[in-house]
């Protein structure tokens, strides 16, 4: 089998964070989501794998690499405009040739694998098997419809009024009999190539098609609350790694990662919490649920439950909660700023939520 990633598309949910980098690199944990995503396809014993990519392609196969340091084998294939998931199968093309594959949207996150639905594909080999996840509005998801014998029957995109409740989540296998489904559909009214018209036609054709139910902890990372939502529950599961220098009058707490070349000076971490390589934390409190990245500055500062990219500083501000803050972006009381006022210089798209 081999595995068919998705890490191109607009990103425009994502927006501001997404127009200076892609949303497949946005840290989890300190890890962009791409990471995550590979090695959960890692753990299916899949070693080929094909990554989409659009304008960002230079960033991603930066960190990502050619998959060698993990015994993988990534190739990158350009997709010049997002058309569609099923448009993404037809450019790989001839990277899958007539393997199975797994395919799999480059901003989900399903911590809690996917072997056992891959081993039922391995097993069972129906045309196109689809990952389910009970939401609890199925009007904003794409909905799988099954008969009384549990079969799918229809395939429905954000139903005004749902007869199920199981979302199609990202990720997909499929045999080599997609590739004739995709060639027989057409743009849809947002002129993508839809996948699941692609599905829906092996269905109307009598092609086997099956659902399998996630249980676990599934998050897309495409909105900024979500990769919020995605970092707590990840840091959740965090074993504590001390490698930084932390001096006598700092406090760790449990569940706490400090990365080395990171400096802890009169602070206070409380777990889960992440802080990245060459990161000085000074007179402040972080935590939890809190990651910082690499080369970041905090300093007279309280930061919970929030995402600070690489090389961000944040100095004098009380507390900063749920908030994602971007590659050296400046937060702070500036010292020429009268004490009433606040002075903000922000990018487009960008939401800025200030209390009194
Ligand atoms: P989406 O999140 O549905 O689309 P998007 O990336 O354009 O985001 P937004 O709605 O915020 O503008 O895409 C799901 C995943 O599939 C994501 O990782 C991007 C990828 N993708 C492609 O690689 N090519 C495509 O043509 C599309 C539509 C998505």
């Amino acid at each position: 089998m081999k595995a068919l990633v998705l890490s191109g598309g607009s990103g425009t949910r994502l927006r501001p964070l997404s127009y200076s980098m892609p949303k497949q690199l946005i840290p989890i944990a300190n890890k962009p989501v791409l990471a995550h995503v590979l090695k959960n396809i890692q753990e299916l014993g899949v070693t080929e794998i094909g990554v989409i990519v659009g304008d960002w392609a230079p960033e991603i196969s930066d960190v990502m690499g050619d998959g060698s340091r993990c015994g993988t084998r990534v190739t990158y294939i350009k997709q010049d405009e997002p058309l569609g998931l099923a448009h993404c199968v037809e450019l790989a093309r001839d990277f899958l040739g007539e393997d199975d594959f797994v395919m799999y949207l480059g901003d989900n996150m399903l911590p809690d694998g996917i072997q056992e639905i891959a081993e039922e594909f391995r097993s069972a080999r129906p045309a196109a098997q689809v990952v389910v996840h009970k939401v609890s509005d199925p009007r904003a998801f794409g909905v799988v419809e099954f008969d009384q014998d549990g079969q799918v029957e229809r395939l429905v995109e954000k139903p005004q009024e749902p007869r199920s409740d199981l979302a199609l989540i990202g990720v997909y296998f499929f045999t080599s009999a997609i590739h004739e489904a995709v060639g027989a559909i057409e743009p849809s009214a947002r002129g993508e190539l839809e996948i699941t018209d692609a599905i829906q036609w092996l269905v109307t054709q009598g092609a086997e098609v099956r659902a399998s139910e996630y249980g676990g902890y599934w998050k897309d990372t495409g909105k900024a609350d979500d990769v919020l939502e995605c970092n707590r529950h990840i840091l959740a599961g965090l074993s504590t790694d001390i490698a930084g220098d932390i001096d006598a009058e700092s406090e760790i707490g449990d569940q706490v990662v400090i990365a080395p070349g990171a400096r802890v000076v009169r602070s206070r971490i409380d777990g889960p919490a992440v802080i990245g390589p060459g990161t000085v934390i000074t007179d402040s409190h972080i935590g939890p649920f809190t990651s910082i990245g690499s080369g970041c500055a905090l300093s007279a500062t309280t930061v919970e439950e929030s995402i600070v990219l690489d090389g961000a500083q944040i100095s004098r501000i009380e507390k900063v909660h749920y908030s994602l803050i971007g590659r050296n972006a400046t937060v702070g009381i500036g010292a020429g700023t009268p004490a009433p006022h606040h002075r903000l210089i922000v990018g487009d798209h960008t939401r800025v939520e200030v209390a009194a």
